[in-house]
This record gives C-alpha cells, structure tokens and sequence, in this order.
C-alpha cells in the first residue's frame, strides 16, 4: 500500500467553521446564524459583484496567470513594486507557499502559543518544527520572540492584530523587535499577517509595511477575505523582497487564483469608500456585542479585530450547545484556550441572536 510521508502521518485536518446548511440540516433547524470563521457578514462592493457577473460568459478561459494587473492594482495601492507582490488563494496558501519554499526538515519557525494555527500546520507539513513563545494577556511577545529566534529559525510569525486573540501588538514593541532581530544578525524573516488590519483602531498600532518601505527585510501578508467580503473568493497576498517574490512564485501552481476572483481582487483594491464604512459598522456593532456581553457578566479579551474572545467556561460544551441552538462560533480547544469560545461580529440581528443564545445556554447548565 502506498504510504504518505512521515511529516504529515498525524495530520488531522483543519478544523474551518461549520457551513450553515450542515448545520440547518443536522439540527433541523430554520434559523442559523454563522459567527464562526471572522467573515465579512456583508456582501462585497457592489462594483466587486457587477464584475463577478459580467465574467460569466468568459470562464471557458484560463486565468492570467501571473495575476499582473491584480499586482499593479495592489502595488500602486501600497506604493510598493509590481516585483515585490505574490498573490494567493488566500493569505492561507502564502503561508503554505512559504513553507514549502524555505522550511527544510531541520529548520525551525517561531510563533506565540495561542496563534493562528496555520502556521504551524504549514511548518508541520514540510516536517519543520515549530517554537511556541507564551503570550502576555494574550499578546505576543516580540521581544521574547525576537530572543528565543535562533539560526535554525527560518521564519518568525506574527499575526497583527491576532488571531484568535484579537489583541494586538504596538508599532513600538514591532520596531523593538525588528532591532534585536538585526543585533543578533539573524536570517530570521519575521511575517506580519495583517489579515484584520483594517478593523484597528489603536492610536501605537501601526502596519507593518511602513518598516518594509524603509527596506526591512520583512514578509506582510493581507488577504481579500475580511474587509472585502471576498472570503468565498480566495484572495490574498503577501508584499515581500524581489528575491522571496521570485522564489515563491516559482513554486506556486500556475492557476492559483480564478479570472473571477483577479477582477473581483482589481475592483476591490481601491474601494477605500467601502473598507471604511463596512468597518465602521462592524466595529460599533461589536460594541454594542461588547456592553450587552458585559451586562450578561461575561468577560472577553479587549479586541481590534471583528471578532471576539469570549470567557464562558466550558468552551466545548457551549459551541455544542449554541450549535444546537443555530449560532455556529468556533470552540477554542485546539488554541489551548479551553474555556473561551471566538465569536465573529456579525450583523447586529445575527448578534442578538447569539447574546440570547448565549444566555439561555448559561440559564440551562
Ligand atoms: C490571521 C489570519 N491569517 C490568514 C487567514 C487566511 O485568510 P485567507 O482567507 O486570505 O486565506 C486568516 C483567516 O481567518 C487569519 O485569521
């Protein structure tokens, strides 16, 4: 029989947000709500869906596969060059496509414990090993990071904000760590994942890309799935060295992105309009999410993202019972955060609706 290799013999699969027909069908349910995978709970910019339509009739054709004119969109966006831009099917195959360029068997990433879980999976995948860092109330810690990264350590993730923490890490802490990084004379790459850049709104939180325009050597990643609503679509990207650029896209598939989802990714870029006021809604839903979560006596890590961590107890126990109920959030065992739940901000009916839930589930035990 033929065997798969070694590194991936333990594997389980990525355990991704239930689909809401599964859910509906299971339970045999009318109703059910999903805050479980920090989608957008709003359709794209309508200029973004006119285009998606009008490609239809032109599918028979294969995607250009450099994605040039997604790059030039994006490049001129971030005043960065065409050349220092690979794009992804989603931010999540950039994280799988710098594993499979860089990470041999012996070599090493650092991430914090609680972090996006990907990471390590991608690591895992080429056999590599991960370092885990502790998080401070639920922050990394750079500094501690940037200390324990070595000459094995190929990569340092950083998702900023964090996912499923929420938090976020200081421009301060970010440039702290970039100097210790470059007094030890590594070859460490840190990669800043800004996947739910646009819902900050910290006064000392600063993107990445500012460091990278001054000629860091750094890797920032961004995706199309949040702000957007394109996570049906499968957009993202990294911004990164020529060099890196050019590795990577050797190895990328030929077609990883859809001629659907490079029109819908070139209409979007500039949608300044819509990121802002998509954002605004999301963030004051999530206050109202916050002093209703408050008022029911629960506590919840202080978030710059659009989704939450919320304290509840049993996380397992509630994310089965609120299934059943039809609010889909994400349990957070596999985080080692056992007794929280993380709940996406979703539109403020779908909100209540999980507020209730989430009472009624209390009331029960
Ligand atoms: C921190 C972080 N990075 C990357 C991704 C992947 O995004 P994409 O949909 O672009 O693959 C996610 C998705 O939830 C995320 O939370």
């Amino acid at each position: 029989m033929i065997k798969p290799r070694k590194a991936i013999k333990n594997f389980a699969p990525y355990v991704a947000g239930r689909p809401i027909e599964e859910i509906k069908r299971i339970y045999k349910l009318k109703k059910v709500v999903k805050l479980a995978s920090n989608e957008n709970p709003y359709l794209p910019p309508e200029n973004v869906i006119k285009k998606i339509k009008n490609l239809a009739g032109a599918v028979n054709r294969y995607p250009d596969s450099n994605a040039s004119r997604v790059k030039k969109a994006i490049a001129e966006r971030l005043e960065v060059g065409e050349k220092n831009i690979v794009v992804g099917s989603g931010a999540d195959e950039i994280i799988e496509l710098l594993a499979k360029a860089y990470l041999e068997s012996e070599d090493r990433i650092v991430v914090s414990r609680h972090s996006f879980i990907r990471y390590e999976m991608a690591a895992r995948l080429m056999g590599a090993k991960t370092k885990i860092v502790r998080m401070r109330n639920f922050k990394h810690n750079l500094k501690a990071m940037a200390e324990v990264a070595g000459k094995k350590d190929k990569f340092l993730f950083v998702a900023n904000p964090s996912n499923p923490t929420g938090t976020y890490n200081t421009k301060a802490e970010v440039e702290k760590m970039l100097e210790i990084l470059e007094e030890k004379k590594l070859r460490t790459i840190p990669v800043f994942d800004e996947a739910y850049i646009d819902f900050a709104r910290a006064d000392d939180y600063a993107s990445a890309m500012e460091f990278f325009r001054k000629g860091k050597n750094i890797i920032i990643m961004r995706t199309f799935s949040k702000i957007y609503g394109m996570a049906g679509l499968r957009v993202g990207f990294a911004v990164a060295s020529e060099k890196i650029c050019e590795t990577l896209e050797r190895i990328r598939p030929p077609f990883n992105t859809t001629l659907i989802s490079q029109a819908a990714a070139m209409a979007a870029v500039n949608e300044t309009n819509y990121a802002k006021k998509t954002a605004e809604k999301i963030l004051s839903a999530k206050k109202l999410l916050e002093k209703n979560l408050r008022k029911a006596g629960f506590e919840f890590v202080p978030s710059q993202t659009n989704f939450l961590l919320v304290k509840v107890g049993n996380g397992k126990k509630v994310f089965k019972k609120l299934l059943e109920m039809g609010v889909i959030v994400r349990a957070m065992d596999e985080y080692e955060l056992p007794k929280y739940i993380r709940v996406t901000v979703g539109k403020p009916s779908e909100n209540k609706f999980f507020i209730d839930c989430l009472k009624k589930v209390r009331r029960a035990k």
